[in-house]
């Protein structure tokens, strides 16, 4: 493909050098004639491993110029990647002038060519700017079919960023409605097998990474403190804690859902915060754990009050499925607050058994909830039948099952992801999704 790509910076110029390589026509467009000329001389804008070598190979080859006209480069191309850069304002916020100025560019020429266009944007912003480029832009050029809008999220790093576009760590593709594209221009331009979501989701997925990362970064400076002021090594921790691959780095913790609760995480995090206050440490990452907990446990029992049913069954009580114990659960603490506030509440918990509790779950029962047997049912029938709103945050009873009992009137919260409750012929929520 002939492809423009808009923005000849750390992402731009690698983009153009490597996309140069695989075949295709390069014409790089930016606003200042510096880069441009770089480009036209073969040389790279920007010191990146690599990449002095993919422009001039492509330069002497006749795939690569550059142009500060975006006109000229719309033209010659079937394709525009967007790659400007998209700094922050004073205040924090994202400055997306360079974008809307280059979609404004690229929609203007092509209505002059009225030639078919891909158009890729690669910057990083926030969930609905895509949408928002496309309504202000390029809504009428893409009903028409005459353009395709793809946002698809860069993740290289500087410093190997020839290296990680050759073997992206991920690939993402976002569509107008989320569905896989009918064609594979934006495959054929990115490589990888993408995960495919609505533009609003994958510029999320951006998001969420360099979250991620940032996350990270704090979370194992502030082990690295702590570590050091107890006269252990760091790092040394650290790669011990990521030598697990089963519960650290993994999936598990990773899906949105249930408050953590039980009787550790709760009392482990309190312990450590508790004494690194004491030792004048401070932590603020790890300061807040607990207050993310209790603000998703919030946005739980806002969302099943904001339903004006006042009949709740609770499908699953434990702080997990499979064991029976309530200490720290924060479906207790649910139960807690709505019996405060006056709902009926019914219980079902398979992995609950009243007469079998001892020791500290017993404790935990009475001092909680002394009067919970008269809340429990054996029988999830008991449960479903009382209740104007049913809140999952356990798969305790069967799919088959439930749709049996069900009706349109009914309301479920699901807490941990269980989609399949969607298709039952309730009215659905789910706590993150
Ligand atoms: N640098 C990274 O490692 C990295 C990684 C992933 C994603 N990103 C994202 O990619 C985007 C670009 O980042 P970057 O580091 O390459 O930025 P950059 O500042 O290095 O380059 C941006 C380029 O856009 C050009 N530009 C501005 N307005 C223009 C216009 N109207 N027409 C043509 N060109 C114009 C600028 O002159 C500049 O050369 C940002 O949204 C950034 O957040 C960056």
């Amino acid at each position: 493909m002939n492809v423009s790509i808009f923005g000849l910076g750390y992402v731009g110029a690698v983009t153009a050098g490597c996309l140069a390589e695989l075949g295709h026509g390069i014409v790089g467009a930016d606003v200042q004639q510096a880069k441009v000329d770089a480009f036209n001389t073969g040389r790279s804008p920007i010191i990146e491993p690599e990449l002095d070598d993919l422009l001039g190979t492509a330069r002497a080859g006749g795939r690569l110029r550059a142009t500060t006209s975006a006109e000229e480069a719309v033209a010659a191309t079937d394709a525009s990647i967007i790659c400007v850069g998209t700094p922050s304002l004073e205040s924090g916020r994202l400055n997306l002038d360079f974008v809307r100025k280059v979609s404004e560019q690229i929609a203007a020429a092509l209505r002059v060519s009225g030639k078919r266009h891909v158009i890729l944007f690669r910057s990083t912003m926030l969930p609905g700017s895509t949408r928002q480029m496309v309504r202000d832009f390029f809504e009428d050029l893409r009903v028409s079919g005459q353009v395709s809008v793809y946002y698809c999220p860069e993740f290289l790093r500087e410093g190997t960023a020839v290296r990680d576009f050759r073997e992206p760590s991920l690939a993402v593709v976002g569509t107008h409605d989320g569905r896989e594209p009918e064609s594979d221009e934006a495959r054929r331009l990115l490589g990888g097998t993408p995960a495919v979501l609505a533009w609003e989701g994958a510029e999320m997925i951006k998001y969420a990474c360099n979250y991620f990362h940032a996350l990270k970064v704090g979370f194992a400076n502030e082990i690295g403190r702590l570590s050091k002021f107890l006269g252990e090594d760091g790092a040394r921790v650290m790669d011990v804690v990521c030598a697990d691959t089963r519960l650290n780095i993994s999936r598990y913790y990773m899906k949105p859902g249930n408050p953590f609760g039980g009787s550790c995480l709760p009392k482990d995090v309190s312990a450590l915060l508790s004494f690194a206050r004491q030792e004048g440490i401070t932590l603020p990452l790890l300061d807040n754990t607990l207050d993310t907990n209790q603000a998703h446990l919030d946005l739980l029992i806002k969302l099943i009050t904001s339903k004006g049913a006042r009949r709740v069954g609770l499908l699953g009580l434990a702080f997990k499925a499979d064991t029976d114990d309530l200490r720290g659960s924060p479906m207790v603490a649910v139960a807690e607050t709505l019996l405060g506030r006056g709902f009926h509440l019914s219980i079902y918990d398979p992995s609950l058994n009243l007469s079998r509790l001892i020791g500290a779950n017993e404790a935990e029962i009475q001092r909680r909830m002394p009067h919970l047997a008269s809340l429990l049912k054996d029988d999830p029938r008991e449960v479903l039948e009382s209740s104007d709103l049913i809140v999952a945050s356990q798969k305790c009873v069967p799919l088959e099952q439930l749709a049996t009992l069900v009706n349109a009137n009914q309301y479920v919260i699901d807490v941990n992801g269980w989609r399949e409750l969607a298709e039952l012929p309730w009215n659905y929520e789910g706590l993150c999704w």
